[in-house]
């Protein structure tokens, strides 16, 4: 299968199946490696080291010692490199998508899409980086001045997921290299080759040895978090995934206090009023569940309609689903990919079978896919869903669709509510009054308003409750990687 992606790569040299540390393609202390496999076909496309606490603790002696010069290079310098990295990437959009596509199983249309989302992060924060301005603090006492500026904390942790695998890098280490700190990145064990290539292009772009290191680990991933957590010279860990491995970290990180962000589970409710414009809500809708498969943190897990309009959105949405070609990434025309890992598939399917126990009609789907190899689903709508049902606790993480009927505005907020997650949301209306009481209620860190994307790098993204905290991307998500420093000066001479 390598030799399949390979001949079709512009780049060749982009395919790499080593960790990269100290700026060289290194193996496993130990020798290990794991296969990684193409969701759609189950193909193994390569094998990559099995790196583990050895491994992972001299890719932060090297990130620890690169600190020492990097930290002095001007912002304009560390903008310039993420800039030109930002170019290189959009330059080989193709190639990226390429393995992206094949590792992670989204379609060649996304993969495009993530790219240009991951560079854009690059050349976000390329902007950011000369704009961590300090200040003059009018001082209480008459003979002191006050003034505060900032700088990098140092080795920065970069725990990426699976479902977004360079974007969700680019996001956390974009800010990090930014601010003048050091990085080793932990791409997910399923999808680490697109953030090999991204690392190729990192070193041509000009950053200085050991400013990126990359330990790659399937098995070992809880030690590898360890060392990560445990060593004091990572003074930041930035880490996108489930709840439950971001309270294990939260953990770890406690005894030396390293500084943690955390974008972690979500639950969104997805909330149509009976004043919304239903075709538009459609169309927000299809993106905001059906979008990488429904494996986005966003993706829309609880759909409350209001009763007025239940039946029409059900019947819409039926129509609409239809229209969804299912198939492998690289097939043309295809909108929905399989889902990553075969027990994604067995998690939806359970959801579907509790919902249809409890009184839930499913009117679409409700299966896996036959004929393919890999982890298809059939597009599934459910109807009539209760708040006993597991998808109401529970993300689904596939393209699976739950409608629950609500009849006022305080009956769906206090359901959207209920909740102990709260990342996104998306509210659908015309009414103004409507969306502000709403989004102001709602307990989540993003609310999305007749459209069903909220990715932008300049718009701050993370959660509350426990989905997490800190935020990445926007004007705040460089300041996760900085500290405050104050100076009061005697002028009393
Ligand atoms: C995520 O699923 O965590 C990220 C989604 C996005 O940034 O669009």
């Amino acid at each position: 299968m390598a030799s399949n992606i390979l001949t079709r790569l512009t780049r060749k040299d982009l395919f790499r199946n080593q960790g990269y540390i100290d700026g060289a393609w290194v193996d496993a202390a130990s020798g290990k490696r794991f296969d990684v496999y193409d969701p759609a076909t189950l193909d193994n496309i390569t094998t990559v080291p099995e790196m583990d606490a050895e491994d992972t603790v001299k890719a932060i002696e090297s990130a620890s010692a690169a600190f020492k010069t990097y930290k002095q290079t001007t912002a304009r310098q560390r903008a310039r490199w993420l800039r030109k990295w930002s170019d290189l990437c959009l330059e080989h959009t193709a190639d990226l998508a390429l393995v992206l596509c094949h590792e992670n199983g989204k379609t060649l249309a996304e993969a495009n899409g993530e790219v240009a989302y991951a560079a854009s992060f690059l050349e976000w924060f390329a902007g950011e980086a000369e704009r961590t301005y300090g200040e003059v603090v009018p001082s209480s006492n008459s003979k002191q001045r006050i003034l505060t500026f900032k700088q990098p904390l140092g080795v920065a942790a970069c725990m990426a997921p699976w479902n977004f695998p360079i974007a969700m890098i680019t996001r956390k280490c974009g800010a990090a290299l930014a601010a003048g700190c050091t990085t080793v990145w932990k791409p997910a064990g399923e999808t680490p080759l697109s953030c090999l290539a991204l690392a190729v292009l990192a070193q041509e772009a000009g950053f200085p040895k050991g400013c990126i290191n990359i330990v790659t680990t399937l098995d070992l991933v809880a030690q590898v978090g360890k060392a990560l957590c445990s060593h004091k010279a990572v003074r930041k860990l930035s880490f996108t995934g489930s709840t439950r491995v971001g309270k294990l970290l939260a953990n770890q990180c406690s005894a030396n206090l390293t500084k943690l962000s955390l974008e972690l589970g979500g639950n969104s409710p997805f909330i149509v009023f009976d004043d919304a414009n239903l075709d538009k809500a459609i169309e927000a809708f299809t993106m905001a569940k059906f979008r990488n498969s429904g494996q986005t943190c966003v993706t829309a897990n609880r759909v409350f309609v209001q009763s007025r309009v239940y039946d029409q959105f059900a019947q819409a949405l039926v129509k609409k689903v239809k229209t969804l070609k299912v198939g492998a990434g690289t097939e043309p025309d295809v909108f929905i990919g399989p889902l990553t890992h075969e027990r994604a598939v067995a998690k939806a399917m359970s959801h579907v079978e509790d919902a249809k126990a409890q009184g839930g009609q499913v009117i679409l789907g409700g299966a896996p896919l036959t004929g393919y190899n890999g982890y298809f689903i059939q597009p599934t709508v459910i109807r009539d869903m209760s708040t006993k049902m597991l998808m109401t606790r529970e993300e689904t993480f596939a393209p699976v669709v739950g409608l629950y009927r609500f009849e006022t505005v305080d009956e769906v907020i206090s359901l959207a509510n209920d909740c102990d997650v709260g990342l996104g949301s998306f509210i659908c209306t015309e009414s103004t009054s409507r969306m502000w009481r709403v989004a102001e209620a709602l307990d989540v860190g993003m609310v999305g308003v007749n459209v069903g994307v909220l990715s932008a790098c300049e718009s701050p993204f993370g959660g509350v409750k426990e989905s997490g905290y800190g935020r990445e991307g926007g004007r705040h998500g460089i300041d996760e990687y900085l500290i405050v420093k104050s100076m009061l000066i005697n002028v009393s001479d």
